[in-house]
């Protein structure tokens, strides 16, 4: 039990953001609305927590991410609620929730940047709350939804300056596609049975694409030679695979085809696709994505196909700083208002109220610290100017501006301030 005096930590998995580092969160997001919106996705917001059933039905029974790492617990009136582990089962339930879906033929695209909680062991990279950039895309069955997804991903990561990556694509296919490929693994896997890990015995009865995503050695040593989800394909499913191949060529957007990719969902149906990158260790995946085209009709809505990804923004973060990439940070200049006495301090109040107006970035000692600390304080909070105010300043409708970058002073008249600080800044 801690002691009433002892400091209380963050949760185990869990990371402060601190001011030293938002101006790199508010840069990357930036970067993300904007790519987002060039592609006409739109804004979307869902609640943190769910109705536990969401995800139950949404995400689905048998992946580890509902039966083993939701954080659900009940609410004062004993309803079962689950806190979000991925963004789309939550904007599935919200666009059907707002009828946005109902129309024949409607289009929906939305892309959504807010926390996900997973009970995870963490480690480098896989955190309890960890942040994504995702988007879903709703109404078009074609692979050229599919690539317009994987094009808005990609341009996301090149905007960000990241390098060093890796697209892996794969398609599942149809629900039919997926049944047969599903009988063909179980009956690769049967006669290894005993040779699995736990976890993937069981998973051989209700979920056995899963066991190709396992790291367990048994299982990795087990699935070599299992035969690729490729075979298995519908006409159609080829079709739109092929549709989405080709449309990424024609992009010149590099990626491999990887016959075992599966993802850690059941609402998928089609194309799933995976994007590793350098510098990140074991948790090397920074963003996927894929097909769902029953999840809308599974969570009661029209039945509507959709496809999105979602982008993990820490780990976007590491593999960033791993590459020495530079995240240009918003750097608009701060001026700093120096007072000597009191009359100057009530003028200067004015002139922060004014600064601040105009759209400059402007602060000022609020403690009566003496002149110098108040130097010592703008240098300290990295201001470009100070502006002081005295006595002769007063009498004179002028104050002194200093360049704290140049180390020159010059007199400027109090109503030119602002003309002469846009000029310089
Ligand atoms: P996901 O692959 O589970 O997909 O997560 C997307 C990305 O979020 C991962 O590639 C990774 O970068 C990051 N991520 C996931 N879990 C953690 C964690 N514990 N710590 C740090 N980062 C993590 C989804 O969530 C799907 N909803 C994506 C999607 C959208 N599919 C279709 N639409």
């Amino acid at each position: 039990m801690a002691s009433a005096s002892s400091t209380i930590q963050a949760p185990k998995g869990t990371q402060d953001i601190l001011p030293a580092d938002s101006a790199k969160w508010q840069a990357i997001e930036r970067t993300a609305r904007e790519v987002a919106t060039l592609y006409h996705f739109d804004e979307i917001r869902t609640p943190i927590f769910e109705h536990s059933e969401l995800f139950h039905r949404g995400v689905g029974e048998t992946t580890d991410i509902v039966s083993k790492e939701t954080y659900t617990f009940n609410d004062r009136d004993n309803r079962s609620l689950t806190l979000r582990p991925e963004g789309t089962a939550g904007v599935v339930r919200a666009v059907i929730e707002a009828g946005l879906l109902n129309d024949q033929g409607a289009r929906v695209k939305v892309f959504y940047l807010g926390p996900n909680f997973r009970y995870e062991k963490p480690q480098k990279g896989r955190y309890r709350q960890h942040h994504q950039f995702g988007v879903e895309a709703f109404g078009v069955a074609e692979g050229d939804q599919d690539a317009e997804c994987i094009l808005l991903q990609m341009d996301f990561y090149r905007r960000a300056g990241l390098k060093d990556l890796a697209l892996r694509i794969n398609s599942l296919g149809d629900a039919e596609s997926k049944q047969r490929y599903r009988d063909a693994l179980v009956q690769f896997l049967s006669p290894k049975q005993a040779k699995l890990s736990e976890d993937s015995q069981r998973r051989l009865g209700d979920n056995p694409l899963r066991i190709l995503d396992s790291k367990d050695p048994r299982d990795v040593e087990a699935v070599q030679g299992a035969p690729p989800a490729a075979e298995y394909l519908s006409e159609a499913s080829t079709t739109h695979f092929n549709r989405v191949r080709r449309l990424l060529e024609s992009a010149a957007v590099p990626f491999s085809v990887d016959g075992t990719l599966v993802r850690g969902f059941d609402y998928y149906t089609g194309v799933v696709w995976e994007v590793t990158a350098g510098g990140l260790g074991a948790q090397n995946a920074v963003g996927g994505g894929g097909r769902y085209d029953k999840l809308v009709e599974t969570l009661g809505g029209r039945a509507t196909p959709g496809v999105g990804f979602g982008i993990g923004l820490e780990r976007l973060l590491i593999a960033l700083e791993a590459q020495q990439v530079a995240i240009a940070a918003e750097d608009r200049p701060l001026v700093w208002l120096v007072a000597h006495g009191d009359a100057a301090k009530d003028l200067n109040w004015t002139l922060m109220r004014e600064l601040r107006a105009a759209g400059i970035r402007a602060d000022m000692d609020m403690s009566g610290r003496s002149v110098k600390n108040q130097f010592k304080v703008a240098e300290r909070a990295n201001a470009a100017y100070c502006v002081i105010v005295g006595e002769s300043e007063l009498s004179s409708n002028s104050v002194t501006l200093k360049d704290l970058r140049q180390r020159e002073q010059t007199s400027v008249p109090r109503d030119q301030l602002i003309a002469h600080l846009r000029r310089s800044a």
